[in-house]
């Protein structure tokens, strides 16, 4: 399963508390969802857990000095460039004693230094003996620290280090995850937006073992939608026959094979989403007579009859509440005039127009050329591009009309 923290650059602070220990399993959470991660210590915690075991599950140097005084020859840590490295910067365990110098800019160690340097967010997960944590001056600097944007991961109760019982547990290395990850989560633009999306080919059945079908691979589909949980959307990926993966936490994959089956899944959902792209290569046509058995060779000529299948988009264009509408047009001759015709018919709010004629665009291949053509007949022309990166396109055109 992916996790918004894949890819993400993390700064972890460990500072001089019992919990420090716990941050080995930070470590292993964050780059086990895909971050990478560089750790920086207060002098004070690297008597509670050593930076080598940091730099060995991290895969970076472990900092702690402004210089490495050791070695006379080494640069300075500039601890500007790590502020400005990290998307987001989490300090666990927070002490008292950090906390309060984070509040009043009280910069005695490379990690303060970092802290006010960092532009991105930054997470902190006290963890402190109950009667510390208690004490006004601690809840003053938590209102001050949120006052200043930062974001607390409150601690849990429990047995403390002292042998007492009560509130101040840095919390879990899970519970510290899933907060950073919610809370990311419920910052993106889609959160809250629902979205189906066909995609890939259909299968019309001729006999048990032959089907009509097209050479669509699934491929821009599956760009799509995860491009579209990228920015927080739920997506219900309606496709047909397709070897393409598409794993993520937020796309229920329906798989179908013909389209009166991919028709069947849409109007089960699409009344419950905000937006349908609708990027699947349906078959016009279907075998009007399916037989049961293996059809034998034996006339030089063999006559299959074909009935119209249902348009998916236009019956979902033709819905009194109809979703923000997506559709696909791939054309070989009078292109733009044949798409504004298809847009008007299927009342699409976009329409995303590929030319066969474009090398690299269209089925199979990982590349695509698409215009976009909107409600007003605008038309936006893009480059020649890898399908994730059209899929930033389309999600982008997207975003700027249904927010
Ligand atoms: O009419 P044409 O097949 O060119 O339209 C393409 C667009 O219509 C695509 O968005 C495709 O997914 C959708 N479509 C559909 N159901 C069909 C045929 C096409 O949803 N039966």
């Amino acid at each position: 399963m992916t996790s918004v923290l894949s890819g993400k650059k993390v700064l972890l602070g460990v500072t001089g508390g019992i919990a420090a220990y716990k941050t080995t399993y930070i470590v292993r959470l964050l780059i086990k969802a895909g971050a990478a991660v560089k750790v920086i210590m207060t002098p004070a915690a690297r008597d509670f857990v050593t930076p080598l075991t940091l730099s060995t599950l991290s895969k970076h140097p472990v900092l702690t000095h402004f210089t490495n005084e050791e070695d006379e020859n080494d640069t300075w840590n500039n601890h500007v460039e790590l502020g400005l490295w990290a998307d987001l910067f989490i300090i666990a365990p927070a002490t008292a004693n950090t906390m309060s110098k984070m509040v009043n800019g009280n910069i005695d160690n490379l990690l303060l230094a970092t802290y006010c340097s960092a532009k991105c967010p930054v997470y902190f997960a006290p963890a402190m003996d109950l009667d510390m944590y208690k004490h006004p001056s601690t809840s003053a600097n938590f209102d001050k620290l949120a006052a200043y944007g930062n974001l607390m991961i409150p601690a849990g109760e429990g047995e403390l280090a002292s042998g007492l019982s009560g509130k101040g547990r840095m919390a879990e290395p899970e519970e510290i995850i899933h907060f950073i990850e919610q809370d990311i989560q419920s910052k993106l633009v889609l959160h809250g937006k629902s979205c189906v999306i066909t995609a890939g080919p259909t299968y019309e059945a001729i006999d048990p073992v032959r089907f009509i079908g097209n050479h669509s691979s699934g491929k821009m589909g599956a760009a799509l939608a995860l491009e579209m949980v990228n920015h927080g959307a739920r997506v219900i990926l309606i496709m047909g026959p397709s070897a393409v993966k598409v794993e993520h936490h937020l796309i229920e994959r329906i798989d179908v094979k013909s389209a009166q089956q991919m028709y069947d899944e849409v109007h089960k959902k699409i009344t419950q989403v905000d937006i349908g792209i609708f990027s699947a290569a349906v078959a016009d046509y279907r075998p009007a007579n399916p037989v049961d058995q293996k059809i034998k060779k034996k006339a030089d000529t063999l006559h299959i009859e074909l009935v119209k299948n249902p348009d998916i988009l236009s019956s979902v264009g033709a819905l009194k509440n109809k979703p923000f509408l997506v559709g696909f047009a791939l054309e070989t001759e009078n292109e733009l005039v044949h798409a504004f015709a298809k847009a008007e018919k299927k009342n699409t709010d976009l329409l995303i127009l590929n030319s066969m004629r474009d090398k690299g665009a269209g089925f199979g291949v990982d590349t695509n050329k698409i215009s976009i053509i909107d409600r007003d007949k605008n038309v936006s022309d893009y480059e020649i591009k890898p399908k994730s990166e059209v899929a930033k396109d389309i999600v982008n055109e997207i975003i700027q009309r249904v927010l």
